[in-house]
């Protein structure tokens, strides 16, 4: 894996190497804002900085964390208030739509043109990236959030078949409840129980039901029973969390994983990023599959970036950094690394790992069926105020704070008040 890595790495270098004119050294710092600071997650951009370097630029960026993009949000909102936007920075979901609202971004349309990224960039995407119909955000990846992520060693041990239903996923956890390891592993933030849940959602309900209710926001959708059966199953799921799950981050749960001290952990494809850093291999090591029932859903959370008018760099600059970008060879790269999808379908498989080959074909047989929908916990199906308001439903179910009652009830107020119709 990691030889194939460095193989893909070398080759995008000597591509850039071979065209002296865009070698030229531009001598223009571009400033670069995200929040990409776990292990594999650092390893991803380095990928970026190797390519826009290669390209003349010079490469400067400032890492905040904050994966949930509150924090993040904040210090973004600062900078632009304080007249010093970067350049570029990461953005997801509808965040990109309160900045191009405000007629702070760049419009990208000429270089979507000629890149066709109306051709190659998945619908569901799109419609984040677009603004009022023009592009205004360039979509690196394709994560998703709806998946399993197995310690291989204890998989095998537990039988080594992946659970196709929830009961089957249940079973597995009360074995590994009895082999006195921690069934599931998560982490502190509202971000990570909504992404729970989101998959206990769409598992319960299905395609149909999750793009109503939660995409669409559509009051009819909500039907308590079922409401009420996914509430009880996050309930039955908090029984095999650990106590100190309130004290560690998302990445932190992932090394408990990769240590064999926790079965699993349901997470975005980033944690395969995490454990190809890490030197393991995927059908070894560790082993993903999808959540049970949401076999034929992709709950997408796209990385993005998205370009200030009023940063520092110039034309030449800006149309370089994106076009870049948006190559098949960055996305190739960035993404064996990261554990995403490439946001571009016409990226070849080929040199991708296991989960990672799975994840691109998921990709593009669900964005066919338009069964590839927004994340709600990564914002990318609600805009913030939504979002935030359903993590404090659901944060606050899992800690214990509200019965399950409590839960549908405050649930259906906080749809039923965001609705087109309300
Ligand atoms: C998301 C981001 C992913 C991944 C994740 C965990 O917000 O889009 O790329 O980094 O956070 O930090």
């Amino acid at each position: 894996m990691k030889a194939t890595y460095r193989r893909a790495v070398l080759i995008g270098l000597l591509m850039s190497l071979a065209c002296p004119l865009v070698m030229a050294d531009r001598q223009e710092d571009v400033t670069v804002f995200h929040w990409w600071v776990s292990d594999g997650e650092h390893a991803s951009i380095e990928v970026i900085q190797r390519y826009i370097e290669a390209r003349g630029i010079h490469w400067r960026d400032r890492a905040i964390a904050g994966s949930g993009t509150a924090r993040f949000g904040d210090v973004l909102k600062a900078a632009v208030e304080a007249g010093e936007p970067p350049m570029a920075s990461q953005v997801i979901g509808y965040d990109i739509h309160y900045w191009a609202s405000r007629g702070e971004l760049v419009n990208l349309d000429d270089i979507a043109r000629e890149q066709e990224w109306d051709e190659v960039v998945p619908y569901g995407i799109q419609s984040l990236s677009k603004y009022d119909g023009h592009w205004y955000a360039a979509p690196i990846n394709t994560h998703s959030t709806n998946w399993l992520w197995f310690n291989g060693n204890l998989f095998r041990r537990l039988g080594g078949v992946a659970p196709d239903t929830w009961e089957d996923l249940l079973s597995m956890l009360e074995e590994a409840r009895k082999m006195d390891i921690v069934p599931l592993a998560i982490g502190q933030e509202a971000w990570e129980h909504t992404l729970l849940f989101e998959a206990v959602a769409a598992g319960a309900g299905g395609a149909e039901f999750y793009r109503k209710a939660f995409l669409e926001l559509d009051p009819t959708a909500l039907d308590e029973e079922l409401l009420l059966t996914i509430f009880r199953r996050m309930s039955q799921l908090r029984e095999y969390l650990d106590e100190d799950f309130s004290g560690r981050t998302w990445n932190e749960a992932t090394q408990l994983v990769l240590s064999g001290d926790a079965l699993l952990q349901v997470q975005g494809s980033w944690v395969d990023g995490e454990f190809s850093y890490h030197g393991y291999i995927p059908g070894q090591d560790y082993a993903c599959f999808r959540f049970p029932d949401t076999q034929g859903m992709f709950l997408f959370n796209s990385d993005q970036y998205m370009l200030f008018k009023d940063g520092p760099g110039n034309d030449e600059t800006r149309r370089e950094f994106v076009h870049t970008l948006m190559s098949i060879d960055l996305q190739r790269d960035v993404n064996i690394s990261s554990g995403a999808a490439p946001a571009r379908v016409d990226v070849p498989r080929d040199d991708f790992n296991l989960c990672g080959r799975q994840a691109i074909s998921n990709m593009r047989s669900t964005n066919m069926r338009r069964t590839l929908m927004g994340s709600i916990a990564m914002g990318n199906a609600n805009p913030p105020e939504v979002k935030t308001s359903i993590y404090r439903v659901i944060s606050d179910h899992l800690y214990g704070r509200i019965d399950d009652e409590e839960a549908v009830y405050r649930l259906r107020e906080t749809i039923m008040k965001h609705s087109a119709g309300s």
